[in-house]
């Protein structure tokens, strides 16, 4: 059996790892001894070998496996008051690849989610236009659409972190980021329908839900890569990403991202509303504030080994698995440390490199069963890259909460548990 695994494995030096491996784990009288001595999971029947099991359609819509039954968002509870205006976390250390799963995309409502029949959904675009619109949901989808993968990262995401280490697990540390393909057509598309006036320079997205979120933004972003969607990753947007219809702003603050999207109005300057003035600034230690601050810069984290997914199997070969993102375009590079940024290794860009969306990242490592102090490190096309905590602390102070993209210490203990740390 051990010889089956071993040779899918495609280069000889590769083997001879993994050999060494499985003979570490013998001494130790771990699974590799249970393996030499005949594995009842293989000699023995099993029910599942013996019984039938469902037939078709025994969940229309499907599920994942039982056994997968803690890959779910989660929240923390003391951040916010109530679960009306909250958040929940994707399970990022539970994912691979580069696209969220609907069913894990973190939430993030003001004011819960508001369910909407589509039918009753009208989108309109007034203001400084030549034509006032109303579209439904079918008139949508008659103008050109698009498909395109994007993340989504809340300006907050990592706020806790400002001040030093605080949450156990990169779903609490960096989950407020989802990755996935839109069907929409371009809000350029929508704006030509309706003419914009000379004098239009800015868009007021606003949500239909309780909250009626608005943001202002700039006309030469509107007309370039927003999308209005109805559909992730091939089906209907899920009621909690704005069910029937959501505006996608790539690469700038999940805040934009209008929900549950009702409105579209032209103006000649921004609107100053709560979430750009209240919220989403960055107060800085002269007491200014930086406002308007859209774009999400580049940011990677190491999503396995992590808290939440610590090292079972003991010393020898490993995977270092991460993703990488930059509002301002594709990943290019991501460094990772094994000592706490003294030491970096040019970790292996895997799957799709598209512009902004989430990357994958692994670095394939042997340990050797010490303390690491693991880091990663993305640059983005523009050669952006992510700054050290202190690095960001020297240039923003203390007192901010949204845009921390500093870079992620895990320590990681000789027994394979692993704890979010801080190194000066
Ligand atoms: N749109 C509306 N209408 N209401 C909201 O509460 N929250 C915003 C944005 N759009 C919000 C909204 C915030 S702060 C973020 S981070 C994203 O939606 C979250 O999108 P998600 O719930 O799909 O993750
Ligand atoms: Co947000």
């Amino acid at each position: 059996m051990s010889d089956t695994k071993v040779s899918k494995t495609p280069d000889l030096s590769r083997r001879s790892l993994l050999k060494a491996g499985l003979a570490a784990g013998a001494v130790a009288g771990s699974a590799g001894a249970a393996r030499a001595g005949g594995d009842p999971l293989i000699t023995e029947i099993q029910d599942w070998n013996r019984y039938l099991g469902d037939g078709v359609d025994a969940a229309p819509y499907g599920l994942p496996s039982e056994f997968e039954a803690d890959v779910v968002r989660r929240n923390v509870p003391w951040l916010t008051a109530d679960a009306v205006a909250s958040i929940n976390f994707t399970p990022l250390h539970e994912l691979d690849g580069i696209i969220t799963p609907n069913g894990l995309c973190f939430e993030r409502h003001h004011g819960g989610v508001a369910q909407i029949r589509p039918q009753d959904h009208r989108l309109m675009i007034n203001g400084l236009v030549d034509t006032p619109l109303v579209f439904t949901m079918e008139d949508l989808k008659r103008f050109p659409r698009e498909n395109h993968v994007y993340f989504l990262e809340c300006a907050a995401n990592g706020g806790m972190e400002w001040r030093g280490a605080q949450l156990n697990g990169c779903q609490f540390t960096h989950g407020m980021v989802h990755n996935v393909m839109y069907t929409g057509v371009k809000l350029k598309t929508l704006l030509e329908e309706a003419g914009v006036k000379t004098n239009g320079k800015w868009v007021l997205p606003e949500g239909a839900d309780a909250s009626h979120m608005t943001r202002s933004i700039p006309m030469e972003k509107a007309l370039d890569d927003c999308l209005v969607a109805w559909k992730m990753n091939g089906e209907a947007l899920r009621p909690e990403q704005g069910y029937p219809l959501r505006l996608v702003v790539p690469g700038w603050e999940g805040n934009m991202w209008v929900k549950w999207l009702r409105r579209l109005e032209v103006g000649d300057q921004p609107w100053h509303h709560r979430e750009e003035t209240s919220k989403y600034t960055d107060l800085l230690e002269t007491g200014k504030a930086r406002r308007f601050t859209w774009v999400m810069d580049p940011k990677s984290v190491i999503t396995s080994p992590s808290p939440q997914m610590p090292i079972t199997h003991g010393k020898g070969p490993m995977v270092i698995s991460g993703l990488a993102w930059s509002g301002n375009g594709r990943i290019t590079r991501v460094d990772v440390s094994l000592d706490g940024g003294r030491n970096w290794k040019t970790a292996r860009i895997d799957g799709p490199s598209l512009s902004k969306s989430l990357h994958r990242f692994y670095l394939d490592i042997e340990w050797d069963g010490s303390d690491m102090l693991l880091q990663s490190r993305a640059m983005d096309e523009h050669g952006f890259y992510q700054p050290t905590k202190n690095e960001l602390r020297i240039s923003r102070g203390e007192n901010s909460i949204y845009h921390n993209n500093g870079i992620q210490t895990w320590h990681v203990k000789a027994d394979g548990s692993v704890e979010n740390v801080e190194v000066a």
